[in-house]
């Protein structure tokens, strides 16, 4: 994101280089076992009628704010309103704490590549692997270590559009790869039961908690919340079309998470049952070796895998660590070098207690979580709402739905879903948030149970 303002040539340019932000671990790795975890089906409905009304508005309103000022987010909000400058900073402030978890699963993809290279994927299809993996040794801390150092490594250099450019030819790859696995896994003896779990939602599983988790996702997945798409705005031009651009952002990267809950699910239900649903954070790691292990070429097809899911993780990991650098930046006033130097202490520190969260840490709790499930519940599910709230009282009350209509329709194209635009950040969004914020905050400190 180095270039000027307004510097995406065309529509597509645009929606393509905030398509690959949107697309990265979160519909390959954290997509899948939230779907499994929280009822299947349910999940998948409730994230889609989310995503179409509640992800699509938010979108809208972020790019346009964006666009609106030409300025990055805080000082896009401090331009909108000096009194919500404290917004722009909590917006930014997000993605100080997911690099650092998030370079632990990069971590742990990296691992996994490796184990098919040198042709350890035998045993990594049994079970037991992963678990011993993140439970054994410091392995996940040096992984860690590595994949940050990596993406580190490619910021001091300033080389980060190389990369880029590597992974626009890759990500297509990875795409029709999933594709390709998610048609085999179907078809794996056993797996219907998984399919029809994952696609048919039950009442049963609609809960608070499957809401919150369904919003955090979208959350994290769509790059909301967080500044990324209000940075994103700033770079577009007058006459793209910014309604249509939401619309294909969020179809695409929400067809990816699809596909990638249709390769990892059936799988899973085909080789260890429902049971296997409750995995977690490990369910890619572990029911992925196993799909590969029954395929001819297995090894290969692992590897390929890996690898692609690797460079995904990498440019969301760079562009996610280049956001702190600049907030820092601006924030303190210092130069570039500092500002590298302060984001790689912190991360390091809130990465490696993530890392061995599951292993040598075991014993540490937070509100009874290993490390890095409180990280991801306290950004996914706690600041993310609040900003998203945040932004919807910004919008609806304060420069009102009407200033983003005009930005929008700014170059004569007409604002279709204004409507649904309106009760969305000004009435239904914000009391829903509300509403599943306080609910989940009660549960996490045993207040309240459901
Ligand atoms: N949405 C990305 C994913 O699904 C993760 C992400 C969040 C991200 N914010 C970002 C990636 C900013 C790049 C830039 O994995």
């Amino acid at each position: 994101m180095n270039e000027k303002r307004g510097s995406f040539k065309s529509s597509i340019g645009f929606v393509l280089a905030a398509a690959g932000s949107a697309v990265g671990l979160g519909n390959l790795w954290r997509f899948p076992y939230l779907a499994a975890m929280y009822g299947g089906g349910t999940f998948l409905i409730i994230y889609l009628v989310m995503a179409v009304t509640f992800g699509f508005s938010l979108m809208v309103g972020e790019i346009s704010i964006g666009r609106k000022t030409g300025l990055s987010c805080i000082k896009a909000f401090d331009k909108l309103n000096s009194r919500f400058k404290w917004l722009g900073i909590l917006n930014a402030s997000v993605p100080i704490l997911i690099v650092p978890y998030y370079s632990v699963i990069g971590g742990w993809v990296t691992k996994y590549m490796m184990v098919y290279l040198f042709g350890h994927d035998k045993e990594a299809a049994k079970d037991g692997f992963f678990n011993s993996f993140i439970s054994g040794s410091l392995q996940p801390a040096v992984y860690f270590i590595i994949f940050f150092l990596i993406s580190t490594i490619v910021i001091l250099m300033g080389v980060q559009n190389g990369v880029e450019k590597v992974s626009k030819i890759l990500m297509p790859i990875l795409v029709i790869l999933t594709f390709v696995v998610a048609i085999y896994s179907m078809t794996i003896k056993g797996a219907a039961g998984g399919i029809k779990y994952y696609l048919v939602p039950q009442a049963k599983y609609f809960t608070p908690k499957t809401l919150l988790a369904a919003v955090g996702q979208l959350f994290y997945s769509l790059s909301l919340a967080m500044g990324i798409m209000v940075t994103y705005g700033s770079y577009m031009k007058k006459d793209t079309n910014i309604e249509k651009s939401a619309r294909q952002i969020e179809v695409f990267d929400t067809l990816i998470a699809f596909l990638a809950g249709m390769m990892i699910i059936p799988a899973v239900y085909a080789f260890s049952g429902i049971e296997g649903m409750t995995s977690g954070p490990g369910l890619m790691f572990i029911a992925l070796p196993k799909v590969f292990n029954s395929m001819v070429i297995g090894r290969c097809i692992g590897f390929l895998f890996f690898l692609l899911v690797f460079f995904a993780a990498l440019t969301s990991a760079i562009s996610l660590e280049e956001t702190v650098v600049s907030v820092y930046c601006d924030q303190f006033n210092i130069n570039r070098k500092r500002s590298v130097v302060i984001t790689v202490i912190t991360s390091m520190v809130l990465g490696i207690l993530s890392a061995l969260g599951y292993g040598p840490l075991g014993a540490v709790k937070l509100l009874g979580m290993q490390f890095l499930d409180f990280f991801d519940f306290i950004s996914n599910s706690v600041i993310m709402p609040v900003v998203s709230i945040g932004i919807c009282i910004f919008i609806g009350f304060v420069i009102k739905p009407s200033s983003v209509k005009e930005e929008v329709e700014c170059n004569g194209e007409k604002f279709h879903a204004y409507g649904l635009f309106y009760v969305m950040t000004k009435w239904i969004a914000p009391v829903l948030l509300t509403a599943i914020l306080v609910t989940s905050i009660l549960s996490a400190f045993g207040i309240f149970s459901f």
